[in-house]
C-alpha cells in the first residue's frame, strides 16, 4: 500500500468509529429528551365520552399501539395538530421496528388523532391554520372536514 495514503485511512477509521460511538449510544440531544420528558409527563388518557362512536373505537386502536415504546401522554400533549403533521407522525412511528402497526389500524389512529386535534386543541390548530398560505390551509381544513363526515362529526371551521 502506498504509505501516503496511510494517514488519511487512519482519519476514515476514526471518523467511522466515532460515528458508530454515536449510533450505539442511540443519543437524542438534551433539548430533544427534556421536549420529550415534558410531553410524557401530562395526562396520558383522553375523555372521549363526547366523541362520536367510530372516533371511540379508534381511540383504543391508538391507546393500545401508541403506549407500545412510550406513554400514550406523549402523543397526547403533543402540539402536532394539523393532519399533515399527524400523518407523517404516524407513518414515522408505524415504520419503528416491531411497532405491529398495520395500514387500516394506521388510519384509524390517524382519523382519531385528526379529530381529537379538532376538537381538544382547537385553539393551537386555529393558530396553526392560520399561518399556512390561503391554500395550504384550504388543503389541511378538507383533510379534517373529511375525517369529521366519515364519522358523521361537524367541524367548526374558522
Ligand atoms: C416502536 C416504538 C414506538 C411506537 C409503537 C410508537 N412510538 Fe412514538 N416515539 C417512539 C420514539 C423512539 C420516539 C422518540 C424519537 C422519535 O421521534 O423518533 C417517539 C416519539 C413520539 C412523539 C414525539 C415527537 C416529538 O418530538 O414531539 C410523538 C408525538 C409520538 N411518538 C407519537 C406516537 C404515536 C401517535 C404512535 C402510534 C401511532 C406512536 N408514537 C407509537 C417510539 C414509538
Amino acid at each position: 500500500m502506498n504509505n501516503k495514503f496511510a494517514p488519511f485511512l487512519l482519519g476514515a477509521a476514526a471518523l467511522a468509529l466515532s460515528m458508530a460511538g454515536v449510533a450505539r449510544a442511540d443519543d437524542l440531544d438534551a433539548a430533544t429528551k427534556a421536549h420529550l420528558a415534558q410531553l410524557d409527563s401530562g395526562p396520558s388518557t383522553v375523555d372521549v365520552s363526547q366523541y362520536p362512536q367510530g372516533i371511540q373505537d379508534d381511540y383504543h386502536v391508538f391507546a393500545q399501539k401508541c403506549a407500545q415504546c412510550h406513554k400514550l401522554s406523549r402523543p397526547i400533549n403533543s402540539d402536532y395538530v394539523l393532519p399533515e403533521e399527524w400523518a407523517r407522525y404516524v407513518k414515522r412511528m408505524m415504520y419503528k421496528p416491531g411497532s405491529g402497526i398495520s395500514g387500516s389500524e394506521a388510519k384509524k389512529i390517524y382519523d382519531f388523532l385528526v379529530y381529537d386535534a379538532s376538537v381538544r386543541k382547537k385553539d393551537l390548530l386555529d393558530k396553526k391554520l392560520a399561518g399556512l398560505s390561503p391554500d395550504k390551509k384550504a388543503t389541511e381544513q378538507a383533510k379534517i372536514q373529511k375525517v369529521c363526515n366519515e364519522y358523521g362529526a361537524k367541524y367548526a371551521s374558522k
